[in-house]
């Protein structure tokens, strides 16, 4: 039976995560797979509360489960980074999820900025590296607020934790089964050490897997790629930071926000999914924001708990009532957050 955490979080949060329970609901009785579900308030309101961004053994907790699915961290009255270092990181430190797994796939019926383009171009999947680089959050400042203020954030890139996303990311690659080719995403001419190490690594590990095509890429290039010509890639690896950025550009030739999922992956251990659009504060509570991301980061959760034809079914549901939106933003798409729950749901 497996166990659920569910952190429904702030904003438009709860709204999308509860269509994707629905889901997960229908899926239970449609697949006999028997869910159980805990949530936790963990967010900006309860910080504002306790002034603590996670109580005490929440990472700990949080171990005991097989999964944890999460709506959105982000507070209008908390300032930038307290939610963003003291819960998300936190938790994908903490539970060492160090795989970002974000599909870049271009849907039926969905609209994509790319002229000319459409779903058979846009279909590959970034694996970012998701504990190091430049999100370790190592630094500090020197003379802060006078005129000779220095400020440091170093770049943190161990052997071990580019290795393990790189082995990763071609495992992945040779499972998809599609292009089999996977893009090494660096900045080689400019980060001379760090990303040596990934080039090196990459070349060693590219030698296990022969099967696998490689092909390296400039992180600059590659935002000049995915708009031009996406259907390029396959599977992409990269940084931390590259990675979060590239993947917004991802999320916006795939449709928006509103259906792009990730998922934080500890092969070894617990993982935790979410939609990668935030909280949107301003759609809260309007039943109008659309929880397709939600329910496929749900997907992404059956996909990894081993349950591939819920997985599947639920896509091709998706697909489905996707077909019959009139669009893919809040407030567009001709009917409410909830109903779009209830199509998926009644499409099993
Ligand atoms: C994301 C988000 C986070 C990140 C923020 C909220 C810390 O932008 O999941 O992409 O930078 O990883
Ligand atoms: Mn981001």
């Amino acid at each position: 039976m497996p166990m659920i955490a569910v952190i429904p979080g702030d904003g438009t949060g709860p709204e999308v995560v509860r269509e994707g329970l629905k889901v997960l609901k229908a899926v239970s009785r449609r697949f006999d797979i028997d869910f159980s579900f805990k949530d936790f308030d963990f967010g900006g309101e309860r910080y504002l509360r306790s002034g603590k961004p996670l109580p005490e053994g929440a990472v700990d907790e949080l171990k005991t489960f097989d999964a944890i699915y999460l709506g959105a961290i982000g507070h209008p009255d908390v300032k930038p980074g307290i939610l963003e270092t003291g819960i998300l990181l936190k938790l994908r430190f903490g539970l060492d999820q160090y795989i970002n797994l974000r599909p870049i796939k271009l849907y039926p019926n969905v609209e994509t900025p790319l002229a000319g383009k459409g779903p058979g171009d846009i279909d590959f999947v970034v694996v970012r590296e998701n504990t190091e680089g430049l999100y370790a959050g190592i630094g500090g400042f020197l003379k802060k607020g006078t005129p000779d203020e220095v400020a440091i954030q170093e770049m943190i890139n161990t052997r071990k934790g580019v290795e393990r996303c790189v082995r990763y990311a071609f495992e992945y690659t040779r499972k998809r089964n599609r292009g089999k080719k996977l893009t090494l995403c660096a900045k080689t001419n400019v980060l001379t050490y760090a990303h040596d190490l990934w080039m090196r690594t990459f070349t060693e590990v590219a030698e296990e897997y022969p099967d696998v095509e490689t092909d390296y890429a400039h992180v600059d290039a590659i935002t000049m790629w995915m708009v031009k010509n996406p259907e390029r890639f396959d599977v992409i690896v990269t940084t931390n930071m590259f990675g979060d950025i590239i993947t917004d550009l991802g999320a916006m030739i795939q449709g928006g926000m509103g259906v792009a999922a990730g998922g934080n992956i500890n092969p070894e251990g617990v993982s935790m999914f979410e939609p990668i659009g935030g909280s949107a504060p301003k759609y809260a509570g309007q039943n109008i924001i659309n929880p397709v991301a939600a329910i496929m980061a749900a997907q992404m959760m059956l996909e990894v708990l081993g349950e591939d034809r819920a997985a599947s079914a639920v896509e091709q549901s998706v697909i489905g009532v996707i077909a019959n939106l009139r669009s893919m933003s809040a407030g567009k798409m001709g009917c409410s957050t909830s109903e779009v729950g209830d199509m998926v749901a009644g499409g099993l």
